[in-house]
């Protein structure tokens, strides 16, 4: 350059040194501020046992999973200070959150990582999906219906949320975090708005709305990668699903994490061209112009059987690891809860199912009857498309939010915890006109109103909501469970108690009473983790309560369903009304209050830098869990009939067109031999070109559904029914579809048929395409069989295709 060449005077020696300290100090800014933390974030799948197993949230017992409308996942995020402090969170598609898996999940943190991530520093938080199964909860109240302890279950989460950690842990680099807010004004309504109405007019002349429709999303972005995910919260019940449905599902979250997950691998893939661009709708077809061709191609795909394979074979890789890099991480997008104690995402309103007009506005009842209101969603009568939606309208605005996030997160990283005994917590409250008062928490109970479920999920007995005088038979069983002291009955007043779980030990204890209270921070964005579902107004009071402590401008939000479970909190006046939150709100009148007087506490020892007390420790009551579910004693097929095989093939020279339903039903066995974490139990390919098939579908996706079931209930020989929606996106082309079945034996059936497009402008059929739809599953063989193949052969597996 030609400063070189000429001689260099003092005082332009001077103005260059001056130029590159300038630029240098720039550049240090720039990176100082670009990287102010260490970000990473993981997921991992948590499906569990896809048969058999009672459902979380409904409390129905006839409720059991039979199948996988999506997969469930674990998703985590971790911010690091360089050289400080760090916080992780994990978004989990499951119910609630479950004292005993956070206390596992801390133990195998602590020996792979000694004091790094803790019980102060970790948050567990669950998106009160009410499609997973159940039974990995440790206290009796949670596991009557799921027949006790369900290891499986449990399993599965505790795997799950430490691979998720284990995966943002390895993902830490460089990075920063960007916060957006929005109002989602269609994703949910107040389902006890005659309880909302007895907060104070005051107060609620404050808000537009008697549900909060405010979404608050995290964006991350990896310095090296750029973005790599989001988290947000906002408040709307997991039960666009019904108490009826039985496949596996994140309901409308999940949906939206697999909706913003897609959408962001689909943008990237697009951008990059000389990636497998799968799902986007200009895949280039070579297959043959002419449909009778075409029929031809797909009528050529033999029936071929015993076919060695291995765990390798397509069929135990899902579509979507195809599109991952070893390097790059993956992106996770997480949808998390918030204050949804008594929001509803069925917005269309409770209806009878009787009269087809509105539930009682007071009771939610129709003639006197809670079993006949339902809640219906904006896809009725249609569940999944219920779903659909409401997961679609936070997808779109997450996905709007992330896309315009420009306020970068600045400052300290911070964290507190502490255990508290709920049974039993003094609140000071100011009184009216002065002074204050002292009040307490109670042990735990239920109210009658809890028997009666809500509109999302009518209860099975004829208890009214708002019931204060209680059912003389519940009055009954109570008495023989537990008759509550009148101590215990003076402090819950004026709920009517049906169970006194705070104060039922046998075998077990009924309901929890040590419960973490927990403050995340991470710059101006403040996470308070709560152990259970607070209402609209509850949760604005903590909210408000928190952020007058904080000097600073901060971000509260609040995190439902977190660590632990200990189903409702409600205002006060909101208790006054007895309907099921507030029968659900177990220590009291007061249970509020004492949240917002010990997190009040927490985040004031964050302003001063002081310590908070640990407080006594949740019990651990694995050794003590009873388990009653049986396991899965054989798998069989009729004589002749091997695993695998199609029992009802789709009819032959098929052809569909988009938006069609294809359905195949294959023999199987029980799906809890082999969860296929991480993998799937059936697949759709793709053919591409004359013998090359692709991956496209599988049981994570929302257009596929697999379904499980026996014949009879205690037969062994079982069905497995896949359903493909042919997509509006989906390619045109020859696709065939598998499902999978494993601990003795992976069977895998293929069947082909076409999917022709029709030109919408000229009714002609384009590009059509070959399928073929794969099943998998392993078999529970009689034991001395087991053995005998075991030390013959170790474990073998067999290919069985059916005919197209
Ligand atoms: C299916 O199509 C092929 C090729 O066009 C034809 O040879 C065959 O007879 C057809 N089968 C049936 C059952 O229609
Ligand atoms: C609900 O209850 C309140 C208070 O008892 C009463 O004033 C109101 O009329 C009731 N509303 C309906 C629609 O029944
Ligand atoms: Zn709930």
């Amino acid at each position: 350059m030609e400063f070189f060449h000429v001689i260099i005077r003092r005082p332009l020696v001077i103005a260059w040194f001056w130029l590159l300290l300038l630029v240098f100090v720039h550049n240090a800014e720039k990176s100082i501020s670009a990287s102010n933390y260490l970000v990473g974030l993981g997921s991992y799948d948590i499906t569990g046992p896809a048969a058999d197993v009672n459902m979380m949230g409904y409390a129905n017992s006839d409720q059991t999973a039979s199948g996988i409308h999506i997969r469930l996942r674990a998703r985590a995020f971790i911010v690091a200070e360089p050289q400080g402090n760090r916080v992780v969170f994990v978004n989990l598609d499951a119910c609630m959150a479950s004292q005993l898996v956070t206390i596992k999940v801390l133990e195998r943190l602590k020996s792979r990582y000694g004091d790094l991530y803790t019980e102060k520093n970790v948050a567990i938080s669950g998106i009160h999906t009410h499609a997973g199964p159940g039974g990995y909860l440790q206290y009796v109240v949670y596991i009557v219906t799921s027949l006790g302890f369900v290891r499986q279950s449990f399993d599965a989460l505790v795997d799950g949320i430490e691979q998720s950690i284990i995966r943002a842990h390895g993902n830490l680099h460089p990075g920063s975090v960007f916060v957006n807010k929005g109002e989602i004004l269609d994703a949910g309504v107040n389902r006890s708005p005659s309880a909302y109405l007895n907060n104070p007019t005051a107060e609620r002349a404050k808000y537009k709305y008697d549900v909060d429709k405010e979404m608050t999303l995290l964006k991350f972005v990896d310095d090296q990668w750029g973005p790599v995910g989001s988290f947000n919260w906002f408040a709307t019940h997991g039960t666009s699903m019904s108490r009826t449905n039985e496949l596996i599902s994140g309901d409308n979250k999940g949906t939206a994490a697999r909706l913003m997950e897609d959408w962001f691998d689909q943008k990237r893939a697009a951008r990059t061209a000389n990636e497998n661009p799968r799902r986007v709708s200009n895949i280039i077809q070579n297959a043959p112009g002419n449909h009778r061709e075409f029929l031809e191609l797909a009528s050529s795909f033999q029936s071929t059987s015993g076919k060695s394979v291995t765990k390798y074979l397509s069929i135990a890789r899902r579509v979507r690891s195809s599109l991952r890099t070893a390097e790059r991480p993956s992106f996770v997008s997480a949808f998390c809860q918030s204050n949804c104690g008594d929001v509803s995402p069925n917005v269309l309103g409770a209806f009878c199912t009787d009269t087809g007009l509105p539930c009682d506005f007071n009771h939610s009842t129709c003639g006197g009857k809670n079993e006949l209101c339902y809640g219906r969603g904006p896809g009725y009568p249609d569940e999944f498309e219920s779903t659909r939606i409401i997961g679609e309208r936070q997808f779109k605005k997450a996905s709007d939010l992330f896309t315009r996030a420009s306020e970068k997160l600045n400052g300290k990283i911070d964290f507190r915890h502490t255990y508290l005994d709920f049974s039993k917590i003094e609140v000071t409250l100011p009184k009216q006109g002065g002074g204050s008062e002292s009040v307490k928490t109670c042990p735990a109970a239920m109210g009658f109103a809890f028997a009666a479920g809500t509109t999302d999920g009518p209860g099975a007995f004829d208890f009214k909501q708002g019931d204060n005088t209680g059912n003389p038979f519940w009055k009954l069983v109570r008495n023989v469970l537990r008759t509550p002291s009148k101590e215990q009955t003076d402090c819950q007043q004026p709920k009517p108690i049906l169970l006194d779980t705070g104060e039922m030990k046998q075998p077990y204890d009924w309901a929890p009473s040590i419960l973490p209270v927990q403050i995340l921070k991470i710059g101006p964005m403040v996470i308070l983790s709560v152990p259970g579902e607070f209402t609209t107004m509850a949760g604005r009071r903590l909210r408000d309560a928190v952020s007058v402590v904080f000097k600073e401008k901060v971000h509260v939000v609040i995190a439902g369903l977190t660590n632990t479970y200990s189903q409702y909190v409600t205002t006060f006046e909101e208790y006054e009304m007895q309907r099921y939150e507030g029968a659900s709100t177990l220590y009291g009148p007061h249970t509020l209050s004492a949240y917002i007087q010990e997190f009040t506490k927490l985040a004031a020892a964050i302003v001063s830098g002081g310590t908070v007390e640990e407080g006594p420790q949740p019990p651990d009551l694995l050794k003590k869990q009873i388990s009653l579910l049986p396991g899965v004693v054989v798998d069989s097929t009729p004589l002749g009939v091997k695993f695998g095989d199609v029992s009802t093939d789709i009819p032959k020279n098929s052809t569909f067109k988009k938006g069609d339903m294809v359905t195949i039903v294959f023999w199987s066995a029980c799906p809890r031999n082999d969860l296929m974490t991480e993998g799937t139990f059936a697949l759709v390919e793709l053919l591409q070109g004359q013998d090359t098939w692709v991956p496209v579908y599988d049981d994570d996706d929302i257009c596929l559904r697999f379904k499980w079931s026996r014949p009879s209930k205690l037969s062994a020989q079982s069905h497995a029914t896949i359903e493909w929606r042919i997509p509006q996106l989906a390619a045109s082309g020859v696709y065939r579809s598998h499902a999978k079945e494993d601990v003795g034996i992976i069977a895998i059936s293929c069947c082909c048929c076409c999917l022709e497009w029709v030109d919408p402008a000229t009714a002609q059929p384009q590009h059509p395409l070959l399928f073929s739809i794969l099943v998998s599953a392993e078999a529970s063989m009689m034991r001395e069989t087991k053995k005998n193949e075991e030390e013959d052969e170790g474990p073998f597996f067999v290919v069985f295709e059916g005919s197209f």
